[in-house]
């Protein structure tokens, strides 16, 4: 496996496993790697021949107040991971290398970041952009595989590459769960032990809000007050936020239908999580959307 630090070694290597013939995988991540990524790397190898991995915590994404110096950081751990989970590159930039400037080109984003954490992380989902974007340009990828964890982010990448015809390929991959439910995350870390036995109102929540749509609810405030009944159980837990979204366009939805995304963040001390599903809502039937298309 082969470790990169600069764009200019990065793009050597990736153009010489290009002249093989061989398609370009690419998983985008922050490290302090968790087996949410693994199985990212596993189903970029299944589309392609040369996978690589970006560990870069990106300061552009982070809001003045949040944990961009405290993000946890093990490249060592991470390196010997993605060596064993078959990654063919790692491309680990310094900050100076991806920011030599600050970029006076930014990304305005309509709608879609209007809501959920857009709203809560103001300025976040355009740093988002602005790296994915020069992280593209760098790999140049076939493919770029991401997690349904973080599903706007997810929402917006695909109309990033729609809106400015980046020649990739988005695959969305299912969250990834603890034995109890809770969905992984490197900020999983901050937890104490008693705010990770109560993490588990999150996905409870979420199963609560997916039973009772089954049942015929298709109010979403009624479905909203339920979550925040079972959250409230949990002594540790503070709601930033619980929304019910169409997919299409982020947008609230009152009556529930169509592809619906019900999302969350709920704060256990200093820890943010998040989490969601995604449901497609008929008039008779509820079905779990497991991937976006
Ligand atoms: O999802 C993440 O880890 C980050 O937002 C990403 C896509 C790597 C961009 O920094």
């Amino acid at each position: 496996m082969l470790i990169t630090r600069t764009i200019a070694e990065t793009r050597t290597a990736i153009a010489h496993a290009r002249a093989q013939g061989k398609r370009i995988g690419f998983v985008p991540t922050m490290g302090y790697l968790h087996e949410g990524h693994l199985q990212l790397i596993d189903i970029a190898r299944q589309h392609s021949d040369f996978v690589v991995v970006s560990i870069f915590v990106n300061p552009t994404q982070f809001g003045p107040h949040e944990d961009f110096a405290s993000y946890p950081r093990d490249f060592e751990r991470d390196r010997t991971l993605c060596e064993a989970r078959g990654a063919d590159l790692i491309f680990a930039p310094e900050v100076s290398e991806m920011y030599p400037e600050r970029s006076l080109i930014t990304f305005q984003i309509e709608k879609l970041a209007d809501r959920l954490c857009g709203a809560r992380r103001p300025g976040h989902f355009n740093g988002v952009v602005l790296v994915v974007s020069k992280l593209f340009n760098i790999v140049q990828p076939d493919i770029a595989v991401f997690g349904q964890k973080d599903a706007q982010q997810l929402i917006i990448i695909k109309r990033l590459v729609q809106d400015l015809n980046f020649p990739v390929r988005i695959i969305s991959a299912p969250t990834v769960r603890e034995p109890d439910g809770l969905a992984m995350s490197s900020r999983n870390v901050y937890l104490s032990p008693t705010q990770r036995a109560q993490s588990t109102v999150l996905y409870k929540s979420l199963q609560r809000a997916k039973t009772l749509i089954e049942s015929g609810e298709r109010d979403a405030k009624r479905v909203i007050a339920e979550m925040e009944r079972v959250i409230a159980t949990a002594s540790e837990a503070k709601i930033d936020y619980i929304e019910i979204v169409r997919v299409s366009d982020l947008q609230p939805i009152e009556k529930l239908d169509g592809l619906v995304l019900i999302a969350l963040a709920v704060y256990f001390g200093k820890a943010r999580l998040i989490d969601n599903i995604i449901l497609n809502v008929s008039d008779r039937a509820v079905r779990e959307i497991a991937a976006l298309p």
